[in-house]
C-alpha cells in the first residue's frame, strides 16, 4: 500500500509477485494478485494454480498495463495451500464479493462456519464462484455493507471489518480492499500470523515505537437492531471513531511524506522493503487510511490486555534466506548445522564452568521444577526432537515426561492440570495443531513453554516462557537444522532444570563437554556426503521401501530419518524400534529391502546388534551408522558402513541424523524431485 509514492502499476505488481516468491518456500499450490484498474473502482484480478512463476507469466501474457502511475494504491496478493476445494483458478485467492469486485479478500486459515454462512448468503441471492471458505468473507462484506446502506448507515472499513469478523468462526489472517474505500485496506488476524511493515523516509520519533490504541469501540449496543442474517449493523454516530480514538503514529507530521505499508504473513516477503514491522495480535484490526496506520480491536478489551503494539526492527537479512552456493535450501540447511547448532548454544552455555543460562526461562525454573509432570507437544519433525530428548529429561529432572502429537492430544481431550508444565516445540511457531493444543492447555491453567525458531510467531508469543532455538530461517519444507537446534535447546532446558542437583553434576559436565564438540563433529559427519551420494546413486535409487532401525536414543533418529525419506523422496520408509523387529516387521526383511541401522555405542548397543544379526541372518545387508573405527560387521555382510564421531549417548542422535538427512536429500535429487517443495506438503501447516 503506497501513499504519496509515485509508482507504476508494473512496479506494484512486481512488489506483490516478489513478495509471493519469498513465501514460496512454505510450499503452496496457487497464487494470485489484485491491483486497481485504470477506471475508478475497477479492479484487476489475476490468479492461477501452480507456482508464482506461472502467475508471473500470466500477468505478462494478459498484458496487464504496467505504465499507469498511482500515488496511492492498495494491491493484495496470496499464495494458497488448498484446504476447501482443489487448486484451480477459481479457488485461488484473491476472492471477490461480486463480478465488479467491490470487496476483495485474501485469507489464510479456515472459516469453520463457512457452510452456514454460505447457505445464508445463497438465500440472500449471492452466487458463489469457488469451493473455498474464503469467498464467504468477501460476500459477507458486501452483504453487511449493503444492509448498512439500506439503514442509512455508513460504516468505515474498520467498522465493517469488525462486523464481518463477528460473524466468522475459525482462524484467519485476512486482508480486504474495496472499491468503496479506495486507498484503504484492513488486515485482521485470529490464529494465523499477520504483520505490518512500515517504510518511510520520515524519521521515526521515539513514541512511534509503541503504537497505542484506545479502549475498543463497541459497534453497537445490545438494543441495536439485528438484520435477518443475525448481523449487526453499525450503530449511528460512530463515524469519527477512526480519527478520534485511535492514534496514528505519524500524525504530528504536517508535511505529507511518502510512506508505504506492507501486510504480510511472513517477514521474508517484505524484508527487502523494510525492517520495521509490527506484529498484530489475535483480534487486532489494522486499518490503513490516509497514510496512517490505526490498530483497533475486533472484540471488547479485556482488563489484562496490553494496549501497546511495538514496532520491531528485524535483524534478519535477505541473504539469510537465500541459497548461497548450494543447489537447494535443504542442502544449505543441512550444511549450516555446524553454525546453527552453535548459534543455539551461543551466549547460553558456559563451557568452562559447565553452566547453562536460558534467559527466557530463568525466572520460571522453580515453578517448572515443582510441576507434577512434563508434557511435550509438537508435530512432524519437532515431535521427533521431543522423542529424542525425552529420556535425558527424565534422567536429569526425575519428572515424568510424556511426548504427544498435538492433533492426537486434542483428539483425546487429554486431561491437563494446573500443575502441569507443557512444552510446545515448533520450528514455525504457527502450526495450527500445536497452537490449538497450546490454547487448550492455557485454558486449563497449565504452565506453557515454547521452543520455537520463528521469533514473533504465535507460539513464541502465547506461551508463558520459552527458548528461541536461533537456527535462522529454515526454508526447505523438510526440516533439518531446526531438528538439531530443537534437540539442543531441549537438552539445555533439561540441564537448566537440574542444574542444582548435586547428584547430576558429573553427568551435566559430561553433556556440556559433549555439546561443545557437536558443531565440529557435525562438520566431520558432513564429509560423508560423497560416499552417501554414491550409495544413493548405486544402491538406493530404485528401491521402493526402506527400514530404519534404532533403539533407545536412536529410535527418534530412525523415525526422523524415515520421515525425511518419505517427505522428499516419495519412498515408503519406516522407523522401527529395534526391539520390536521380531514382533512383525522382520517378515519384510530379505536381500532386497535396504535397512539403515543405527548402531552407535551406548548401553543398548548389544540389543541393537542382536536386531542387526536377525537382519543379516535373513540375507539382509544393512547400511550401518556406527562410531568411527567400530568395525562391528565384516564388509561382506553390510551394504555400507557410515562412520560418525562418538559423543555422549544423549547427544549421539544429533550426529546420527545427519547421514539420513543427506541420504534423503541425494535420493530426492537422483529422482529429480523438487527437494525444497515436495508435493502435497507445506512448510508451515496453518490449518488443522
Ligand atoms: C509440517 C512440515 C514439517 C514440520 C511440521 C511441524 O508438516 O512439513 O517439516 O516438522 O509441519 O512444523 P513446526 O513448524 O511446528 O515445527
Amino acid at each position: 500500500i503506497n501513499f504519496l509514492v509515485d509508482k507504476t502499476r508494473g512496479e506494484i505488481i512486481d512488489t506483490l509477485v516478489d513478495g509471493l516468491e519469498k513465501l514460496e518456500y512454505r510450499g503452496y499450490d496457487s497464487a494470485g494478485i489484485s491491483v486497481d484498474g485504470d477506471k475508478k473502482g475497477e479492479c484487476i484480478i489475476v490468479k492461477s494454480p501452480g507456482k508464482v512463476e506461472v502467475l508471473k507469466k500470466l500477468v505478462a501474457d494478459q498484458k496487464v498495463p504496467r505504465s499507469t502511475v498511482f500515488d496511492n494504491h492498495v494491491g493484495i496478493a496470496h499464495t494458497r495451500w488448498a484446504t476447501h476445494g482443489p487448486a484451480t483458478v477459481i479457488n485461488s485467492h484473491p476472492h471477490r464479493s461480486d463480478p465488479t469486485g467491490e470487496f476483495i479478500i485474501v485469507h489464510n486459515g479456515i472459516i469453520s462456519n463457512y457452510n452456514d454462512l454460505r447457505t445464508l448468503l445463497l438465500a440472500k441471492g449471492f452466487q458463489f464462484e469457488s469451493d473455498t471458505d474464503t469467498e464467504v468473507i468477501a460476500k459477507l462484506f458486501k452483504h453487511i455493507y449493503d444492509s448498512n446502506l439500506e439503514e442509512g448507515l455508513h460504516p468505515d472499513l474498520n467498522q465493517l471489518t469488525k462486523l464481518v469478523l463477528s460473524e466468522l468462526n475459525g482462524s484467519y489472517g485476512l486482508l480486504v480492499k474495496s472499491s468503496h474505500f479506495p486507498g484503504e485496506a484492513c488486515g485482521a488476524r485470529k490464529g494465523s500470523p499477520l504483520l505490518v511493515g512500515v517504510k518511510t523516509e520520515r524519521k521515526l520519533k521515539v513514541d512511534f515505537v509503541d503504537v497505542e490504541y484506545p479502549e475498543t469501540e463497541t459497534t453497537s449496543g445490545s438494543a441495536a437492531p439485528q438484520n435477518d442474517l443475525g448481523l449487526l449493523p453499525v450503530a449511528q454516530g460512530e463515524s469519527n471513531l477512526r480519527t478520534s480514538q485511535s492514534r496514528a503514529f505519524f500524525s504530528e507530521d504536517s508535511i505529507p511524506m511518502p510512506i508505504e505499508f506492507f501486510f504480510a504473513s511472513d517477514a521474508a516477503s517484505i524484508i527487502k522493503h523494510t525492517k520495521k514491522v509490527l506484529y498484530l495480535q489475535d483480534d487486532d484490526i489494522a486499518h490503513i487510511f490516509d497514510g496512517e496506520l490505526h490498530i483497533h480491536r475486533a472484540t471488547k478489551k479485556k482488563s489484562d490486555e496490553s494496549t501497546t503494539r511495538t514496532i520491531e526492527t528485524l535483524e534478519m537479512e535477505l541473504n539469510q534466506i537465500m541459497k548461497g552456493p548450494y543447489q537447494h535450501f535443504m542442502q544449505k540447511e543441512i550444511f549450516e548445522q555446524t553454525e546453527s547448532t552453535f548459534n543455539t548454544m551461543r551466549g547460553r552455555v558456559d563451557f568452562d564452568n559447565h553452566k547453562i543460562t536460558l534467559g527466557g526461562l530463568k525466572s520460571w525454573l522453580p515453578t517448572i521444577r515443582r510441576c507434577r509432570r512434563l508434557i511435550m507437544i509438537a508435530c512432524g519433525t519437532s515431535y521427533h526432537s521431543c522423542l529424542a530428548t525425552r529420556s535425558i529429561f527424565e534422567e536429569l529432572t526425575d519428572i515424568p515426561v510424556s511426548v504427544e502429537l498435538a492433533s492426537d492430544f486434542l483428539d483425546r481431550k487429554s486431561p491437563v492440570f494446573r500443575d502441569d508444565t507443557i512444552i510446545f516445540v515448533s520450528q514455525s511457531g504457527e502450526t495450527a495443531d500445536s497452537i490449538l493444543a497450546l490454547q487448550y492447555c492455557l485454558e486449563r491453567g497449565a504452565l506453557t513453554v515454547g521452543i520455537v525458531n520463528t521469533v514473533g510467531s504465535s507460539i513464541s508469543r502465547q506461551t508463558h516462557c520459552g527458548v528461541h532455538i536461533n537456527a535462522g530461517p529454515e526454508i526447505g519444507v523438510a526440516s533439518t537444522k531446526a531438528y538439531t537446534s530443537q534437540y539442543i535447546a531441549l537438552v539445555m532446558v533439561a540441564l537448566s532444570l537440574s542444574n542444582d542437583t548435586i547428584s547430576k553434576i558429573e553427568r551435566h559436565s559430561e553433556i556440556i563437554d559433549g555439546l561443545k564438540k557437536i558443531p565440529d563433529q557435525i562438520a566431520k559427519v558432513l564429509k560423508l556426503e560423497d560416499s552417501i551420494k554414491s550409495l544413493c546413486k548405486n544402491e538406493l535409487k530404485d528401491k521402493k521401501s526402506l527400514l530404519l532401525l534404532g533403539r533407545g536414543f536412536q529410535f527418534a533418529t530412525a523415525l526422523e530419518g524415515a520421515l525425511k525419506i518419505k517427505e522428499i523422496t516419495y519412498t515408503h520408509a519406516e522407523g522401527v524400534l529395534a526391539g520390536e523387529l521380531k514382533h512383525g516387521v522382520l517378515a519384510l526383511v530379505d536381500e532386497q529391502l535396504p535397512i539403515i541401522a543405527f548402531a552407535t555405542r551406548d548401553s543398548l548397543f548389544p540389543n541393537v546388534m542382536s536386531a542387526i544379526e536377525q537382519v543379516t541372518a535373513r540375507k539382509g545387508k544393512p547400511i550401518l551408522v556406527c562410531n568411527e573405527g567400530a568395525k562391528i560387521l565384516s564388509q561382506d555382510k553390510v551394504m555400507t558402513t557410515l562412520e560418525v564421531p562418538e559423543t555422549v549417548d544423549c547427544l549421539q542422535g544429533l550426529l546420527n541424523v545427519i547421514p539420513v538427512q543427506l541420504i534423503s536429500y541425494w535420493l530426492a535429487v537422483d529422482r529429480g524431485i523438487n527437494v525444497d517443495f515436495p508435493r502435497n506438503l507445506a512448510k508451515s501447516v496453518t490449518v488443522t
